[in-house]
C-alpha cells in the first residue's frame, strides 16, 4: 500500500493556519524486548525522526474533526472527516486519532471541533514506535491548544489505553513512554511496573546505527495498515506470558525476577512457555545489567565488549527463546555484529519484531560507513531492501551527495 509522499500545507487543505505545532520523536529500544507487558524494564533512547501535529481549534459549538495525515494511503480522500461523540473503529489510520478524541471526552475535557494536519518520518511498520510518535505529538497539540493539565507519564498512559482499547492493539507502555520522555544521546531507563525512571548517558565512545530490514511488521496497529492484519504474533506472545505467569501463581512474570528458586518449576512449563519465560527474565538482567555499564562515567574497552555482549545474548534470545526474529532479520543482525565498524556482536532486533529494524553500536565516528555497507550486503543476501534510519545521512552542500 503507497501513501503521500507529501501532504499540502495546512491553510491549502483548511483555509487557515494552524493555531498549534506539536511533535514527538520515535524511538529505538536498546534492550529490555517484550517485558514492557510482564512489568519489567526497558531501555530505549529517541531517534531523529520525528511526526508533527499541527492543529485548529474550531468554534465550541462546531463538532467537525477534519483530518489530514501525509501517511494515509494514496486511495484515502486527501482529508477525512468525523463527528466528536461519533468515534467509531475503522480499523484504518483515522482509530489513532478517534481513539484520543473519545478518551479525552471520555475523562470529561469538552472539545470543540479540530482541523489536524499530520506529517511524519518516523517509517511505519519499522519497529520505531510510528504510532505512539503520532499518539504523543497528538496529546501534547491538545494539550497545548486547550491548556490541558497532562503530564507526559498521563499522556503515556492515555496513549496506551487508546491503542489496547479503541484501536485494538495489545500493546505494552514501552513505546509512549519512551515517545514521550526520551532524549537524544540519552537511554530511558524505565520500570514499567511503576513507572519510575531515570537517564542514563550514551557512551561518547560508541554511536547507534539503526536500519529498517523492509520487512513491514504490523502488531495491528500501524498508520498504514488495516488494523485486522497480523496482529496474532505479538498477541499470542502476550497470552503465553499470561498463561505463564498464571501456571506459576504468579501476577505477572516480573514477580520471578527476585526469586531465584523459581528455575525449576519454569523448567517444567510446557513448551514453548519455558523458553518464554527464560527470554523475559534474561532480557530483565540483561536490562540491569546495561544500566550498571552505562553509569560509569568513562566506558574501558572491556565494559564496551560486555555491553555488545548484551546486544548478542538478547538477539539470540529473541530469535531462539521468544521466536520473534524472521531469517532475513537474523542476516542483518549477523552482518551488523561483524562489521569492522561496529563493536563486535552489539547488533539486535527491536521493537515488536516479526520484521521491523535492527540497532547496532558503531564506533563513534565510523557509524554511517558501517551501516552502508551492511545495508548493501545485507540487500545482496536476502533482496530485501535496507534503509539506513540512524546516523542520518550528511549532506555534502558543494556535490549535494550523502557520504
Ligand atoms: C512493541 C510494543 C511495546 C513492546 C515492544 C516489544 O513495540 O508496542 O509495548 O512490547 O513491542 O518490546
Amino acid at each position: 500500500m503507497r501513501s503521500r509522499p507529501w501532504a499540502p500545507a495546512f491553510p491549502t487543505l483548511f483555509g487557515a493556519p494552524p493555531s498549534t505545532v506539536a511533535t514527538a520523536p520515535g524511538r529505538v529500544n536498546l534492550l529490555g524486548e517484550h517485558t514492557d507487558y510482564n512489568l519489567g524494564w526497558v531501555l530505549p533512547t529517541a531517534i531523529p525522526q520525528r511526526t508533527q501535529v499541527e492543529l485548529r481549534l474550531h468554534s465550541p459549538e462546531q463538532r467537525r474533526v477534519r483530518v489530514s495525515s501525509s501517511a494515509a494511503p494514496l486511495d484515502d480522500p486527501q482529508v477525512s472527516e468525523y463527528r466528536l461523540g461519533h468515534e467509531t473503529p475503522t480499523h484504518r489510520w483515522l482509530d489513532y486519532v478517534q481513539g484520543v478524541t473519545q478518551i479525552l471526552q471520555r475523562e470529561g475535557v469538552a472539545l470543540p471541533g479540530l482541523d489536524l494536519r499530520i506529517t511524519s518520518d518516523v517509517p511505519l511498520g519499522s519497529g520505531l514506535s510510528s504510532s505512539a510518535a503520532l499518539l504523543v505529538a497528538l496529546f501534547r497539540a491538545l494539550k497545548q491548544a486547550l491548556a490541558l493539565s497532562l503530564s507526559d507519564v498521563a499522556i503515556a498512559r492515555l496513549c496506551q489505553r487508546v491503542e489496547n482499547d479503541f484501536v485494538g492493539a495489545p500493546v505494552g507502555i514501552l513505546d509512549p513512554m519512551a515517545c514521550g520522555l526520551c532524549q537524544p544521546g540519552q537511554a530511558l531507563f524505565l520500570d514499567t511496573r511503576d513507572l519510575s525512571y531515570q537517564t542514563v548517558p550514551l557512551p561518547s565512545a560508541v554511536e547507534l546505527v539503526v536500519i529498517h530490514s523492509g520487512i513491514v511488521h504490523s502488531h495491528g496497529r500501524d498508520a498504514n495498515h488495516t488494523t485486522d492484519e497480523p496482529v496474532a504474533d505479538y498477541r499470542v506472545r502476550r497470552g503465553e506470558c499470561e498463561q505463564a505467569a498464571a501456571l506459576l501463581g504468579c501476577t505477572s512474570l516480573r514477580q520471578l525476577q527476585e526469586d531465584r528458586t523459581a528455575d525449576a518449576r519454569i523448567a517444567a512449563l510446557p513448551a514453548p512457555l519455558a523458553a518464554r519465560v527464560r527470554h523475559v527474565r534474561s532480557e530483565n538482567d540483561r536490562v540491569l545489567q546495561a544500566v550498571a555499564l552505562l553509569q560509569k562515567n568513562t566506558l574501558s574497552d572491556e565494559d564496551l565488549h560486555a555491553l555488545a555482549g548484551l546486544f548478542a545474548a538478547s538477539h539470540r534470545s529473541q530469535s531462539e527463546d521468544y521466536q520473534v526474529s524472521l531469517p532475513a532479520i537474523d542476516v542483518l543482525v549477523a552482518l551488523s555484529g561483524s562489521d569492522p565498524g561496529i563493536v563486535p556482536g552489539a547488533a539486535r532486533l527491536t521493537g515488536g519484531g516479526f520484521g521491523g529494524s535492527i540497532v547496532a553500536l558503531a564506533r563513534s565516528g565510523h557509524g554511517f560507513a558501517a551501516a552502508a555497507r551492511i545495508a548493501a550486503a545485507y540487500q545482496n543476501a536476502t533482496g530485501h531492501p535496507a534503509t539506513i534510519l540512524v546516523p542520518q545521512a550528511a549532506f555534502d552542500p558543494k556535490t549535494g551527495e550523502q557520504p
